[in-house]
């Protein structure tokens, strides 16, 4: 399996080299590539990566990133000229969050503990309200929602599959009220979808609603599945929940494809703590795992979730005082063990 390692910028190579560590620790014979890609590439070159950049992401079988942004680079050069560029490119058209509260990391909710935080979030991640479509003229902006049957029902299905492998509670974030065209559709979709699993429960709840509800009660979710801006939303909430940024993980694929899949911890380069060696690492790391899984390696993915949970050494952002590289260190060894 050969594994295209993009530490980008910040924090980013920090929080990669102890996602390396980890990966290395599971023993699974991985070709690790690194690729200089980021800021300081554009600095040398002009552009974040080379121009033929997607084809090279292509022969991979996954790629790790760490983050890309830079105080003295335009965040629109600096998403747009990565980031972004190979989500779309690559159509990795579901976004997938996991969210946990691990063991000893402080959840914000008074009186909920890990038993209550454990959801699956499958975002829509090409389309939608994020299609790029719309226009202005002066102080008129219009902005386009772009649904269509095809990309709703995979993420659908997918997102349907996934419930069944874990409770089999499907919830749908919806605002069909009000959104009386995308929405609509969206929503018979996932009907139409949720009738082949007869063995999933599938509701729809409003998306303002829903938020609310992941607020008061959190442990009545499994998987959620939402359109780009609904997901979007709903897994900032869902990160705060689980302990904040520096934990949260996330895989861009492509579900049944043999296409190549993007790992990456949820926050940005944190330019505030860059250098520091204070980053919380496991959002990196649980993105390594959710890679191993990708490629097939499930157990050696499971070991990593289960050092995640057993290894209490924790960076200040959740509480600890550990270094990130203490923290990458006994996830390390709690892994080969
Ligand atoms: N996926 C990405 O690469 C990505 C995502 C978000 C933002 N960005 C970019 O990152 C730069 C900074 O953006 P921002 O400050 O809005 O978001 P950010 O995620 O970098 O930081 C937000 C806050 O969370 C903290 N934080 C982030 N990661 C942490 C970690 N691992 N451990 C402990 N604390 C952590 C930071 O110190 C900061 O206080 C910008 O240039 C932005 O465009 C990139």
């Amino acid at each position: 399996m050969k594994v295209g390692v993009i530490a980008g910028d910040g924090v980013g190579p920090e929080v990669v080299a102890e996602a390396v560590k980890v990966l290395r620790a599971t023993g699974v014979e991985l070709e690790l590539v690194a690729l200089p890609w980021g800021s300081a590439y554009w600095r040398e070159h002009g552009a974040m990566m080379p121009p033929n950049g997607v084809e090279m992401a292509r022969e991979f079988d996954a790629i790790l990133l760490g983050a890309v942004g830079d105080p003295g680079v335009p965040d629109d050069v600096t998403l747009w000229g990565l980031l972004l560029t190979l989500r779309k490119e690559l159509d990795l058209w579901a976004n997938v969050r996991p969210v946990r509260l691990l063991p000893g990391v402080p959840c914000p909710l008074a009186g909920r503990g890990p038993d209550d935080v454990d959801m699956l979030f499958v975002r829509e991640n090409v389309e939608g309200e994020y299609s790029g479509a719309g226009g202005r003229v002066g102080d008129v902006a219009v902005e386009t929602a772009v649904f269509t049957r095809a990309g709703v029902e995979r993420v659908a299905r997918y997102a349907f599959e996934q419930a069944r492998a874990r409770r089999k509670r499907l919830t749908s974030a919806t605002k069909s009220n009000a959104l009386r065209y995308t929405m609509v559709l969206w929503d018979e979709v996932v009907e139409e979808v949720g009738a082949e699993f007869p063995d999933v429960e599938r509701e729809r709840v409003l998306v303002d609603a829903l938020a609310a509800r992941m607020v008061r009660n959190p442990d009545s979710l499994d998987v959620v599945v939402g359109s780009n801006l609904f997901g979007d939303i709903l897994t900032d909430l869902a990160g705060a929940i689980q302990g904040g940024l520096g934990v949260c993980a996330s895989a861009n694929v492509s579900p049944g494809s043999a296409a190549v899949g993007m790992f990456e911890p949820v926050h940005g380069s944190a330019p505030d703590i860059a250098g520091q060696g204070v980053a919380n690492p496991i959002g990196a790391i649980w993105s390594a795992a959710l890679l191993l899984d990708h490629v097939g390696e499930a157990q050696a993915a499971a070991r990593v979730m289960h050092a995640l949970a057993d290894v209490r050494v924790r960076t200040r952002d959740v509480g600890g005082s550990a270094t990130t590289t203490q923290v990458g260190d006994a996830i390390a060894a709690a892994v080969a063990e």
